[in-house]
């Protein structure tokens, strides 16, 4: 059997094993799919060790996406472009290729599954670290009116919206500079909710039938999924169904073939009630 894993600390409660293990039977691949507690320094000799045990492909995640980005000896563009590293695959001359296939997991969910399209759309996102780099080019290859990036740091938000000037309309900010502006999709990529917390936000920052997005997920809804809800979001979404969209697209990446994602969407929405 093929192996592959998922790197990260902490690690316990990932579902990516569950998802690759739905993802390898519905299209008949034979893999072995495990979760590792790799923390940060342990990174380097983890993934050698792994590799050299003739492992086929990794995840990476928190706190793993930029070390794994410095790491691949190759990396796409997309990944270039957010200086981290979610997908790690080795390749048929031995190298390492690494991808980031975080952005085009939130787009296909909003897409695919939502009916959310996000051309002419006024976007914000909310936070300025690894998460928004991951997801940022992709949102702007799809052509939206306006991208705004707000942080508690206004500084974080301006430099990492400098960055992507020559790919669109984007601009960065501090959130008291958002104030009175109104957006179609606001997509919560702080680490706030992981503390049930939130940023400061204005009661109309909504506009009538915008929808709001949670990168993060969990048993319960989310802080911001719940700040939607209660702001008449048309739709309010956590990140289930991106995390489900990324590990697709690894799994595209290292097996060639692409697996079906809304039923092991609505599998793992059974499972959590
Ligand atoms: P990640 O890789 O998950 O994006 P990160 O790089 O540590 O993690 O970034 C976390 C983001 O959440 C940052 O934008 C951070 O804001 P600062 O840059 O000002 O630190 C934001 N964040 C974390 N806790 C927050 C809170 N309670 N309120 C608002 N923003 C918060």
């Amino acid at each position: 059997k093929d192996r592959y894993a998922v790197f990260g600390s902490p690690i316990k409660h990932s579902k990516s094993p569950r998802i690759h293990q739905l993802f390898a039977e519905q299209t008949q691949q034979s893999l072995e799919y495990t979760a590792e507690e790799v923390p940060a320094d342990k990174f380097k000799e983890s993934v050698d060790r792994f590799f050299s045990q003739g492992g086929k492909g990794l995840n990476c995640t928190l706190p793993l996406k930029e070390l794994a980005w410095a790491y691949a000896d190759h990396n796409t563009e997309r990944a270039n472009l957010s200086k981290a590293v979610n997908t790690l695959a080795l390749q048929d001359d031995g190298s390492i290729l690494g991808d980031n296939t975080d952005g085009c997991g939130l787009v296909a969910d909003l897409n695919d599954n939502h009916d959310i399209f996000l051309k002419n759309s006024r976007i914000l996102i909310l936070g300025a670290g690894g998460a928004t780099r991951g997801i940022i080019a992709p949102i702007l290859e799809k052509s939206p009116q306006q991208l705004v990036i707000a942080n508690r740091t206004s500084e974080k938000a301006r430099d990492l919206a400098e960055g992507f000037r020559d790919w669109g309309k984007i601009i960065g900010c501090g959130f008291a500079e958002i104030q009175g502006h109104q957006f179609d999709l606001i997509i919560n990529a702080t680490s706030a909710s992981l503390y049930d917390e939130l940023p400061p936000l204005a009661e109309n920052l909504l506009a009538e039938g915008g929808v709001c997005y949670d990168l993060a997920y969990g048993g319960k809804p989310t802080s911001f999924v719940r700040w939607g809800v209660s702001h008449k979001a048309q739709k309010s979404l956590d990140g289930l169904g991106m995390l489900v969209e990324q590990a697709a697209e690894a799994f595209f990446l290292w097996r060639g073939v692409r697996p079906k994602t809304k039923p092991v969407i609505e599998r793992l929405n059974f499972a959590r009630g």
